[in-house]
């Protein structure tokens, strides 16, 4: 293997150059619209380079998966169906939504169960994602290439001037690496030797002479890629990962961290049959900034560390009708949340940890002085607090910190106000390492609005997946205490199901019309999960018409009380 790797690494220099003349043109997400989605995950195969097929996971396809079009203000929903042979999760990175529809490390998806999550879209336009996030298992779901864009749309952008052509002059950007095999396959590994565009190895694309938004995704386990152009044009950077920023901000150079998004737009007008390469500028990054390490050996050693590599290169070629040809001045006019509503700074701290025990290395990292527990819980925050959270970091190293539920607005880095291109709605923030003895201080503020839950947490994480699966992750519960349980509603008067014989929507009916289904599983004779309902919306019964002819049970779980029922049901 090693040996291996030698010789190949001795073929590539040889041969480098012709090898990097050959791109591949870059591959583009499918798009799914609407407010039904239906998502299949899936082991499969993709022909990633010359050879073997490489196993990879997809959803709805070979690889990665569709991007999602959401409208702010409809409700949607979504049907997960996980046909891997592993249990996972879906979470919906940055979605404003109710913690038990989150899919964090709480809410697994058995194999061969459909999860159906759903909920109103409150976030502004934007591009989110979604990824796995099952606990100890996202490092490698993700490497398998398993997650999708979410694009959401509101009025105030769409009334905006910039490009919206998907694929055309918007073009999806997902910046990945992964470490190939010589059989062609993935290895589970922080850090990749191959730079993947769209999952696409040297990737080019044809893009046409007027300004073009790029949508950049870092869905990197670990690396952070310091963005630039070949002739170091200025690009204009519109959102930040929850939303429009103010106003364009003119760069030439910016680090996106794990986790993180921004849009660009770059203009390429009058620059027809030109090329231009977007590339990563990581022999700049700092040591102690993920992709910036000079590791020559052990299992941080890759061929991309602290050097710099091609993303995209793009062909720029005839304009298209109608084209955006200047960059607009201002965007929107955010209304940030303020300090002085804050009922509480909670305090943070990131340590590194003589704990042992991790896979790649002796170094854990740890927030709040203990690894990630499935049952502690580290804050109750009540619902609608408005709270900073101020990190301080003793750890040597940079870490993207992420919050699952809200887009925060960062108040300080170090003390420093947020750069122009932070100043907005984030949800990752890069935690620098200490400098010297002097701890890093992050601070930033949030609203916790809407979703109260005393069940089910969201997540706090850095979003570096080792470090996350290694136990660099916290929880916390919204809780309403507005709404004490003064009268507990007993669900022994149970429900009834109906028609039963069924075979294509089964509705429930209380016996107790207080009671409220908080959760319902369907599960088969063998106790088999099949079906997964969050707060299931009744009126519209639930849809069994995908269901094999059987005998199955529903159990629900009450709203209030948390108490579980069962009843039996036939599909016909
Ligand atoms: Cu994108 Cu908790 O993660
Ligand atoms: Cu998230
Ligand atoms: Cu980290």
């Amino acid at each position: 293997m090693k040996k291996n790797k030698i010789l190949l690494c001795c073929l590539l220099t040889i041969f480098g150059i012709q090898l990097n003349a050959q791109y591949n043109n870059m591959w583009i997400p499918d798009t799914l619209s609407g407010t039904n989605f239906n998502l299949t995950i899936k082991d499969t195969f993709a022909q990633i380079r010359p050879g073997n097929q490489t196993i990879t996971g997809g959803i709805n396809g070979k690889f990665w998966g569709p991007t999602l079009f959401f409208n702010k203000g409809e409700t949607v929903h979504l049907n997960v169906k996980n046909k891997l042979n592993d249990s996972t999760t879906i979470h919906w990175h940055g979605m404003h939504l109710p913690a038990v529809m989150d899919g964090g490390p709480h809410q697994v998806i058995p194999s061969g169960t459909t999860w159906q999550p759903y909920w109103k879209v409150t976030n502004n336009a934007a591009t989110y994602w979604y990824h796995p996030h099952l606990h100890e298992m996202t490092m490698e779901h993700i490497s398998k290439g398993i997650g999708g864009l979410i694009i959401v749309r509101d009025n105030i952008e769409s009334a905006l001037p910039l490009p919206r052509k998907y694929g055309v002059d918007d073009i999806p950007v997902v910046l990945t690496d992964r470490d190939i095999n010589s059989s062609n396959q993935f290895v589970v590994v922080p850090y990749g030797d191959s730079m993947l565009t769209n999952m696409t190895l040297r990737a080019q694309y044809s893009v046409p002479a007027q300004v073009i938004r790029l949508r950049l995704l870092n869905a990197a386990i670990e690396r952070s890629f310091n963005i630039g152009f070949s002739d170091n044009r200025t690009f204009y950077i519109i959102t930040s990962d929850g939303g429009l920023l103010n106003a364009p901000v003119a760069l030439t150079k910016y680090i996106l961290h794990a986790g993180e998004r921004i849009e660009i737009l770059v203009n390429c007008t009058g620059q027809s049959g030109t090329k231009v390469d977007l590339k990563a500028y990581n022999s700049q990054l700092g040591n102690f900034i993920a992709g910036g390490e000079n590791f020559t050996n052990g299992p941080f050693a890759n061929a991309l560390g602290k050097k710099d590599f091609n993303i995209l290169h793009l062909n720029i070629g005839a304009q298209t009708s109608s084209p955006i040809t200047s960059i607009p001045s201002t965007l929107t006019a955010n209304v940030l949340l303020s300090s002085a509503n804050a009922a509480i700074t909670r305090k943070l701290v990131i340590n590194d940890s003589a704990i042992s025990g991790g896979q790649f290395g002796p170094n854990l990292f740890v927030i709040n002085h203990h690894l990630f527990k499935l049952n502690y819980n580290d804050y109750n925050v009540p619902l609608n607090n408005t709270e900073i959270w101020e990190i301080t970091s003793n750890s040597v190293f940079g870490h993207p910190f992420h919050i699952h539920d809200v887009e925060f607005n960062i108040i300080s880095v170090n003390g420093a106000s947020p750069v122009a291109a932070q100043a907005g709605w984030k949800d990752v923030v890069f935690i620098p390492g200490k400098t010297g003895n002097t701890s890093a201080v992050v601070k930033f503020i949030a609203k916790f609005d809407d979703f109260a839950d005393p069940l089910h947490p969201f997540m706090f994480h850095c979003h570096i997946s080792l470090h996350e699966d290694e136990g660099m992750m916290g929880q916390f519960i919204v809780t309403d205490n507005s709404s004490k349980i003064n009268q507990i509603i007993n669900l022994s008067n149970g429900f009834s199901l109906y028609p039963n014989p069924a075979n294509n929507r089964l509705y429930i009916k209380f016996n107790n019309l207080n009671n409220k289904a908080y959760y319902i599983n369907v599960v088969n004779t063998v106790g088999k999960t099949v079906l997964m309902l969050p707060k299931p919306e009744l009126h519209n019964g639930i849809d069994i018409s995908g269901l094999s002819s059987g005998v199955y049970f529903i159990q629900l779980t009450d709203e209030k009380t948390k108490q579980v029922i069962t009843q039996k049901f036939i599909k016909e």
